[in-house]
């Protein structure tokens, strides 16, 4: 390794970001571009260190010039500030070392105390097969406790595979780590919009009395990808739609629609009530998920004029690959509030529009008194969430058309982020790598939260390895999806939102 020079470091309890992968994506991709945010408006604790450890030869200075690249091609807010770029780099180190080598460890250890560091983050940016050899390693090489300071590991993304190997993970994390120190980034939670369900939902008066069964048809959770696998192949042939967005995203986003007030805003009351949500929804498994899923695959198309190859045809991908790239299913949460109301939940790769939204459809109206000149009754009020792109909110209305009938048209009230508040919200790093160095686990996922959202996805992925499809249906890139996804909102009389 490298000679960190210390000479002009003041012993001091500084706080250290250990970032295990830092010659990977997602280092020079957003966790760099974050820290140079938060950085530039003076919310990192000081002094503060960055030490990236990975296997590469690289210098302290080659891993500053990668880091300011990252910045200067990825920074969310252009022109970069290049003084308070240089100042945070003037203190990033680097560790060469396999994952496995224990001697990597100590050098870290060594470094870490000659900064004389008190307050370490470890983040593991890191293939998800590395997590419990670093976690292992860094329990050995004693790094995960000191009686003067605070260890806190974040785990990204995906957390397992399945209930058994995320259980697996957990103990393996525990063994070292208490739940406290432990923070599970799943970065949609970290979005403005999806911060916002919360604020809209707990902040304003006007919708609490009509967010129950009694006024609620029915929800929709639609995230359209128009992407197709890109570079991630080798895991997403693996994974599927299920584990890459079912299992957390989706489910998030359906516990933060459906929990209920917390006592207080802190972690634990949040968290409590999001796990209540995941534990009132009915498992469904074999015939009844085949029942209440659907699956399918994308086919070549057209998206956005230009024609786009089939799943099976991306690099990477298996010739004759069963993955899902779209899946719909139909849940239900019961408990007082919700018992009866479907939710409809959808994912899909290569759609005609990226888009993230949930849909609240609230029941008609009791009595149509305008008969055939109420056009708005075949699209009754909905409230949409938009959580990505043009994050906002809309309501759907019934108005009278300007003349002599009584002709009603639906119309649209609308509420844009943008245009309230200007800028482009921060991105989802900056904000969840901020509450994981002032010890805030409110946007992360606990423990028993990962294994109840397993517990579902279970489920469903037995039941579709159990009942292999012969013949997965497909669906034409570009266009909104495959049909054998209508039906079970068709038998309900029910229909999804355009995409
Ligand atoms: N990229 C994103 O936008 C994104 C978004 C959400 C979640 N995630 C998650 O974040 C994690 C990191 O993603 P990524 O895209 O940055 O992955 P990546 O580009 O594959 O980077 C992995 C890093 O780990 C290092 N590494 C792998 N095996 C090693 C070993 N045995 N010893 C030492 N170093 C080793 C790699 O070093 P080499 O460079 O030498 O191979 C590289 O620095 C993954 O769990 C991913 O699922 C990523």
């Amino acid at each position: 390794m490298p000679e960190i020079d210390v000479n002009n470091e003041p012993c001091s309890e500084g706080v250290a970001i250990v970032i295990f992968g830092v010659t990977g994506d997602l280092a020079r991709r957003k966790l760099m571009p974050a820290l140079y945010e938060n950085a530039k408006f003076n919310r990192l604790p000081q002094p503060f260190y960055i030490l990236g450890f990975a296997r590469r030869p690289w210098s302290h200075d080659k891993l500053r010039s990668v880091l300011r690249e990252g910045v200067m091609e990825y920074g969310r807010v252009q022109p970069i500030d290049e003084d308070i770029l240089n100042s945070l780099l003037e203190r990033a180190y680097y560790v060469e070392s396999t994952f496995q080598d224990t001697a990597g460890y100590e050098q870290l250890n060594q470094a870490l105390k000659d900064l004389g560091v008190q307050n370490i983050l470890f983040y593991l940016s890191t293939p998800p097969g590395m997590y419990s050899t670093i976690v292992e390693n860094l329990g050995k090489s004693e790094l995960d406790s000191c009686p003067s300071g605070w260890r806190r590991i974040v785990v990204e993304k995906p957390f397992g595979r399945d209930l058994e190997s995320a259980k697996s993970l957990d103990k393996e994390l525990h063994s070292v780590f208490d739940e406290a120190q432990i923070y599970r980034m799943d970065h949609y939670l970290g979005k403005e919009t999806v911060q916002n369900i919360l604020a809209f939902r707990f902040g304003n008066g006007i919708f609490e009395p009509l967010w129950n069964r009694k006024y609620i048809d029915h929800i929709q959770i639609t995230m359209a990808e128009t992407d197709g696998v890109g570079t991630r192949a080798g895991y997403y042939d693996k994974a599927g739609v299920v584990r890459d967005v079912f299992q957390n995203h989706l489910l998030q986003l359906l516990t933060l629609t459906a929990m209920e007030a917390p006592a207080v805003f802190n972690a634990k009351a949040v968290r409590d009530e999001k796990v209540k949500v995941l534990v009132s929804i009915s498992e469904i498994t074999g015939d009844a998920a085949l029942r209440n899923t659907f699956r399918a695959q994308y086919v070549s198309g057209t998206l956005d004029g230009k024609r786009v190859a089939s799943y099976r045809d991306e690099p990477d991908v298996a010739p004759a690959s069963t993955t899902e790239t779209y899946m719909a299913a139909r849940l239900f949460v019961n408990n007082w509030r919700w018992a009866g109301v479907p939710f409809y939940l959808r994912s899909g790769k290569r759609l005609p529009n990226r888009v993230t939204e949930i849909a609240i459809q609230f029941t008609q109206i009791p009595l149509a008194l305008f008969g055939q000149q109420n056009l708005a009754s075949e699209a009754p009020n909905v409230l949409v969430i938009r959580i990505q792109p043009n994050e906002g909110i809309t309501l759907f209305l019934g108005a009278k058309v300007p003349g002599g009938s009584m002709h009603i048209e639906p119309v649209e009230m609308r509420f844009s982020y943008a245009e309230a508040f200007g800028d482009a919200p921060p991105e989802a790093y900056e904000r969840l790598l901020l509450d994981c160095l002032t010890g805030d686990a409110t946007l992360f996922t606990r423990s028993d939260e990962v294994e109840e959202a397993w517990r579902l996805t279970q489920g469903i992925i037995e039941a579709w390895e159990t009942q292999k499809l012969q013949n997965l249906p497909v669906y034409e890139a570009g266009t909104q999806g495959p049909h054998g996804a209508d039906d079970f909102l068709q038998r309900d009389n029910r229909y999804w939102r355009k995409i």
